[in-house]
């Protein structure tokens, strides 16, 4: 019980300081893993079942036409192994994979780590009643925290998952350092399955992330909610507008909150200015082309294995490995 709360003090406190230390900055910025609090995760549940946001359903297409293949590759010598999924969410795509796994008898241990204790949370209780034969190990924290401890693993081949295209929210140098980080901790054998949303028609990348319903903008929103509810901000949500951007050449999809009018925030006893329609850069969305993401697979130390693609072509999952 004390644990808990120690480690909820210390989770705000790392929170407040990345809030206050980016919106101190020229270019004001907050990470987007702070999107995912219980709010922010039911939101981006409704922003997978939206027709724009055609990601989803893309993996969908792909898990649901591969997965005996997929089954295969990830248990090619009939050994235990461990399925480390990066940012697991609700699990909604992995679960297709679970149940292909679990029909054929191979036995493995499933360990989604998320930043989110809420998401987790969920995913165990759903998963405990959906597959109650599941071997769960969730690990509540940061990416590159718990990369740190993946090397104290148990010896068995490592299958990691990194879905979603949650790729795309590094810029090009955290990408790289994320996948190499990776690969300097598996051993030969070992597989990183890594799905990317691939460069397409602006429009329709652009739709993605600022939906007719507004769906997104509450996304975005609800960061500074969250600022308010959990570090005592006072943003006025009314006075900032969610802007995001495409731009083809660079792949990127940013996103940011506009302030609508010349005004200032208080958080923690500081003041913060902003100029009328100044931006906090909130998201990046990368969208890569083939040629990219194998460059980054080469660089980061790994062999393309299989590129696995929806009917559209919109996305890849693309499985990498240790040789
Ligand atoms: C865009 S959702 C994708 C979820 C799932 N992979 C999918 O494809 O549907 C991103 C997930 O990653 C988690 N996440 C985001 N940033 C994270 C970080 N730095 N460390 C750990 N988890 C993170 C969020 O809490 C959220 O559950």
């Amino acid at each position: 019980m004390f644990e808990t709360i120690e480690k909820e003090i210390i989770k705000n406190k790392q929170f407040l300081t990345d809030v206050l230390d980016g919106l101190s900055s020229d270019s004001k910025h907050i990470s987007s893993k702070y999107f995912y609090d219980k709010k922010g995760d039911a939101i981006f549940q409704q922003i997978m079942h939206m027709d724009e946001y055609y990601l989803t359903n893309a993996e969908l297409d792909i898990f649901e036409s591969h997965k005996s293949e997929i089954a295969r590759i990830f248990f090619p010598e009939q050994q235990p192994f461990n399925l480390i999924e990066f940012g697991a969410g609700d699990g909604m795509k992995t679960k297709v994979l679970l149940k292909e796994l679990l029909n054929h008898e191979i036995p493995f241990d499933y360990v989604p780590i998320d930043i989110s204790q809420n998401a987790l949370d969920q995913l165990h209780q759903s998963l405990t009643k959906e597959m109650p034969d599941l071997s769960f190990k969730g690990i509540q924290g940061d990416y590159f925290e718990v990369l740190n401890k993946l090397k104290e693993s148990n010896g068995r081949r490592n299958v990691v998952l990194f879905l979603g295209s949650n790729i795309g929210n590094f810029t090009n140098d955290e990408a790289q350092s994320f996948t190499s980080n990776i690969s300097n901790k598996l051993n030969p054998g070992d597989l990183l399955f890594i799905g990317v949303d691939l460069k397409k028609d602006p429009k329709k990348i652009l739709l993605a992330y600022n939906d007719s319903k507004g769906i997104t903008a509450e996304f975005n929103y609800n960061l500074l909610r969250r600022i308010n509810r959990e570090l005592g901000g006072n943003f006025d949500v009314e006075q900032f507008e969610h802007h995001p951007t495409y731009d083809p050449v660079t792949g990127e999809c940013k996103s940011a909150l506009l302030s609508k009018i010349e005004q200032e925030v208080e958080l923690d006893g500081q003041t913060f200015h902003f100029a009328e329609w100044e931006p906090i850069h909130t998201e990046i969305s990368r969208k890569y082309s083939l040629k990219q993401l194998h460059q980054l697979a080469k660089k980061s130390g790994f062999e393309v294995k299989k590129d696995l693609f929806d009917a559209n072509q919109y996305f890849v999952d693309s499985i990498w490995e240790i040789v």
